[in-house]
């Protein structure tokens, strides 16, 4: 080392430990203390989101740095803390602390247990706070991740470290579509992709409804491969604020180790309306829709942690579910145009469908997946591709032949298919399905072999039919498993497997 270097090492060191003690003896004062809001002075040394603590034993966070003062949220009740009480800065960004064992738990977004289990001595410290992965490391999404649910997977594909927004009405089975992709994860011995670890976060919602949909994924051996990070209505405005970067740091614990994660947010807009709270007590200016203006910049910056990484980088994922509520189906008030805009497509559902017993409820025509497609199997994309086009069509003769005119035969069968297709794509909950069973229900109806079977009687034909192939024609099944684009010899199978089965259906 040349005598050079070692004056700058020395230096750099000194500056270091200089800086290092100025932080830890950086002592402010709590100005006020509004509805577990702190706004304090004195902090000259501090960063944003550096974790505080007071002289009570009190912990919270920085959330923002003006001029001559800190706004600091609290992590717990903390009533007791009022104006003149000392607080300290720590040097350390908010974390939380995750391990393979986690899984199967639920913690709070500070990582405290929920489940009444022990809560993890050790393990890595994941920052709540994180620069997204640049360009130099992400790749094109190129590998699926499957719902299970015949609509999303033929027509708004996922893809591995896509962001696919969910979005609707309370009560039209957001939550539904999202609980059923994370049972859908469940591994299985045939398929050839690697496992996923599901993130479910809720946010702001009753305690009783988290608890319902925790019973739930228990239920369907979901909780084994899935972490809940679970922030209610009840809990501080803060923690339901922190709930959605806990989610994401804990995913990113498995994405450093090259596995692919499922992160849900149940929803954005309770979030929203948790910092819309926080902002307001702070007295910041208040924007569109009384949110404070960084909303967008907030919600950016989480969903810009979702991603598939190359290779080079441990090839690992995270695909991310946000969920936003609208009021009266109002897509363009100013947090679902927000998270539109920085999603890859949104998968729309709307209460008029929803009250036709079309479940799940998906407007197809409002629905979209910017990158999912590329993703999408030869074998699904060989069936979705002629589907997508009778029902566009169907959609535009349905309205049309709203007004009774006489029709011709060729537009009276395609009304017929589409309604038929609809009825196809009708699914309960629950119950996702492998894609070799998409794949045949959506070739049988596409291909006309339901244009002889009443509408009312698809479902149980469908159920039948699956059923019947899986019994007696596994080689089919095998077949359409592979991901390939189904070859002349296996459709002569299924066209084989259909007649038998149309002798014995009785509608
Ligand atoms: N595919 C489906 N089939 C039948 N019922 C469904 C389906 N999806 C949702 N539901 C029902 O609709 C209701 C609302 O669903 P939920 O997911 O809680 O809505 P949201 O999250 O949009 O408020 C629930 O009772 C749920 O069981
Ligand atoms: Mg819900």
């Amino acid at each position: 080392m040349s005598k050079n270097e070692e004056i700058i090492k020395e230096l750099e060191k000194s500056l270091a430990t200089f800086s290092q003690e100025k932080r830890f003896k950086n002592v402010g004062l709590v100005e006020r203390n509004s509805d577990a809001v702190v706004v304090a002075s004195g902090l000259s040394q501090s960063f944003i989101g550096e974790q505080v603590a007071f002289d009570n034993g009190s912990k919270g966070v920085i959330l923002g740095l003006e001029e001559d003062f800190a706004s600091i949220i609290l992590l717990g009740e903390g009533t007791d803390i009022t104006e003149g009480d000392k607080i300290r800065t720590t040097g350390k960004i908010l974390s939380v602390v995750v391990e393979d064992k986690l899984i199967g738990r639920v913690i709070s977004p500070l990582g405290t247990p929920l489940d009444g289990k022990p809560a993890l001595k050790t393990g890595k410290i994941m920052p709540l706070e994180k620069i997204a992965p640049g360009v130099i490391e992400r790749e094109p999404v190129n590998t699926p991740l499957k719902t299970g649910i015949k609509l999303v997977d033929a027509v708004i594909p996922i893809g591995r470290g896509q962001r696919e927004l969910i979005i609707g009405d309370r009560g039209l089975g957001k939550t539904a579509i999202a609980i059923d992709a994370i049972i859908n994860q469940k591994p299985t011995k045939e398929s050839k992709l690697k496992p996923v670890i599901c993130i479910y976060v809720p946010i702001g919602q009753k305690q009783s409804t988290v608890a319902q949909v925790i019973a739930r994924l228990k239920e369907f051996e979901a909780m084994e491969y899935t972490i809940v990070v679970s922030a209610c209505a009840s809990d501080p405005a803060a923690l339901q604020y922190l709930a959605p970067y806990a989610g994401i740091a804990v995913a990113e614990y498995f994405l450093e180790k090259g596995q692919d994660c499922l992160v849900v947010y149940d929803d954005l807009s309770k979030h929203a309306w948790a910092y819309r709270q926080i902002s307001l007590v702070l007295r910041r200016p208040a924007g569109r829709e009384a949110y404070p203006g960084d909303i967008f910049y907030l919600h950016s910056r989480l969903l810009e942690r979702a991603v598939k990484l190359n290779e080079e980088h441990g090839g690992g994922s995270i695909t991310a579910l946000p969920i936003v509520e609208t009021q009266a189906n109002d897509i363009s008030a100013y947090i679902p145009t927000n998270i539109i805009s920085i999603t890859d497509g949104q998968i729309y559902l709307e209460s008029s469908l929803f009250n036709a017993g079309v479940r799940p409820a998906i407007n197809v025509g409002n629905s979209v997946s910017r990158v999912g497609g590329a993703a999408q199997t030869s074998g699904i994309k060989s069936v979705s591709g002629k589907m997508r086009l009778d029902l566009a069509q169907y959609r535009e003769l349905a309205v049309f032949a709203q007004f009774g005119s006489e029709l011709d035969q060729t537009t009276l069968t395609q009304l017929e298919r589409g309604k038929r297709i609809t009825e196809i794509l009708k699914q309960p909950q629950y119950s996702p399905l492998p894609e070799s069973l998409e794949i045949l229900s959506i070739w049988t109806v596409t291909n006309g072999y339901l244009d002889d079977i009443p509408v009312e009687s698809i479902k149980k034909f469908e159920t039948g039919f699956h059923k019947f192939v899986q019994r007696n024609h596994q080689d089919i099944i095998k077949a359409l498993e592979d991901g390939e684009k189904p070859k002349e010899e296996t459709i002569k199978k299924m066209i084989k497997a259909i007649t038998e089965f149309k002798k014995t259906f009785n509608s």
